[in-house]
């Protein structure tokens, strides 16, 4: 393999490569991998294989963005963004969209009556100079190579290969022409990557690549046993978003917004430490600067922003929520702590209510999903809520057992630890 990155990617791009010899590269890759310095080759080559973001010298190093592996109810980007514009920070967060038992961004966030995910170039510049933040999908002329190789690592099973999904994940988000970037990489029962050290290795893949290309980036290792927050599903992962840009978000969500925000505040040099960034994220949260921000965008992008200044009762009546939905109570039939929730359970179950893909280009029903009553550390009687489902149909047979099964109880009360696990710069 003599050939440099810039070349291959070249080929790839222009077709000059064809099927038979990209696939033979990116197997070599797969069973050799590659050193740090082709690491940031093949991403700079990726990225500077179709369009690349420009900002106003006044605002370019503020420009951020984060990136998450995925999880369960992770919503993390949704209340991020705004507080993070809400804080003096720009933000074009370009994100993707759900497949199997991890949910996506562009999802949730299409569960907005008209919001609109697809916004060409000029128009993000247009709307992050404006308010701050834009929230959409990726464009065709964004990193071109990727969609290829993307395509041709998923039919050969070189998926998992650290370089590649380092180049792949890192090539997009330094097109947004970024200052600083977080990764949140999640590992656990319910991550991609099921492994701690997994996890830290890409982590660490991605922070050098990423660093190597000028973008100050940090990660964020987190658990991802038990489904963040309480909302799994689109529109209700969206009510606890604006929930928690209110204030009154669940404590683990919370924390990772402000843990993740504390870092960006840093690396941009508005804030002299995470503890103090993470505060003014905080104080966004609790001032309604968060809000006005998440409303300004949902404006700007189709929908009609009110809908989030009257109480969450109005929205079944404004059609984020589906009054048509029926529900069914989960209880307990224990009593004694929670001492887990097994994330998985939980998104498989969403999954076949209809709230996620099987394959890129299914549809899904943005309504569906289920709200978790019991926390992890919550004391229970016999007869306690463990959760609600939000559902369109019958519940498919033995899914109450199922979801009832995700539950862990135990005699003795536990500590409930911080889904933060390691911070890697
Ligand atoms: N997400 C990406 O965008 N690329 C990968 O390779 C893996 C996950």
């Amino acid at each position: 393999m003599s050939n440099s990155m810039q070349e291959i990617v070249d080929g790839i791009v222009t077709g000059s490569l064809d099927d038979a010899e990209v696939l033979e590269w990116l197997s070599f890759v797969f069973e050799n991998g590659l050193n740090n310095n082709e690491v940031v080759d093949l991403t700079k080559s990726m990225r500077d294989s179709g369009e690349v973001l420009e900002w106003p010298e006044e605002s370019a190093n503020l420009v951020v963005d984060k990136h998450s592996t995925g999880g369960v109810g992770d919503k993390v980007s949704i209340v991020l963004a705004p507080a993070l514009a809400a804080c003096g920070l720009k933000v074009p967060m370009i994100s993707g969209r759900g497949l199997g038992h991890t949910g996506g961004t562009l999802d949730k966030l299409e569960s907005i009556p008209g919001f609109n995910i697809e916004l060409a170039s000029k128009q993000i510049q247009t709307q992050v100079g404006k308010i701050g933040i834009a929230m959409v999908g990726q464009s065709e002329n964004l990193v071109p190579a990727d969609r290829r190789m993307y395509a041709l690592r998923d039919i050969s099973g070189t998926i998992a290969s650290i370089p590649l999904i380092t180049s792949s994940i890192v090539s997009k988000k330094t097109a947004e022409g970024l200052s600083a970037l977080i990764l949140d990489v999640k590992y656990g029962r319910a991550a991609f990557m099921q492994e701690r050290e997994d996890a830290a290795a890409l982590a660490s893949s991605m922070v050098d690549a990423a660093n190597g290309m000028g973008i100050s980036t940090t990660a964020v290792l987190t658990t991802m046993d038990q489904p963040l927050g309480c909302a799994v599903g689109n529109a209700l992962e969206i009510v606890e978003s604006v929930e928690t840009l209110c204030g009154r978000g669940p404590h683990d969500l919370e924390e990772l917004v402000c843990v993740q925000g504390g870092l960006l505040l840093t690396s941009t040099g508005i804030s002299e430490n995470m503890e103090e960034g993470a505060l003014m994220i905080h104080n966004s949260l609790n001032d309604g600067s968060a809000l006005e921000k998440f409303i300004a965008m949902v404006d700007e992008q189709g929908g009609d922003g009110n809908i989030f200044d009257s109480d969450m009762s109005m929205l079944r009546g404004l059609g984020l929520l589906d009054s048509q939905l029926k529900n069914t109570e989960i209880f307990s039939e224990k009593s004694g702590f929670v001492s887990d929730i097994d994330a998985m359970v939980i998104a498989l179950a969403c999954c076949e209510l209809g709230s996620g893909r099987k394959k890129l280009g299914d549809s899904i029903d943005h309504s569906v999903g289920v709200i978790i009553e019991a926390q992890v550390g919550d004391e229970l009687e016999v007869g306690d809520s463990l959760l609600v489902i939000y559902h369109r149909e019958n519940l498919p047979i033995g899914m109450s057992k199922s979801l009832e099964s995700a539950f862990t109880i135990s005699d003795d009360s536990i500590e409930v630890l911080s889904k933060v696990s390691e911070i890697i710069r």
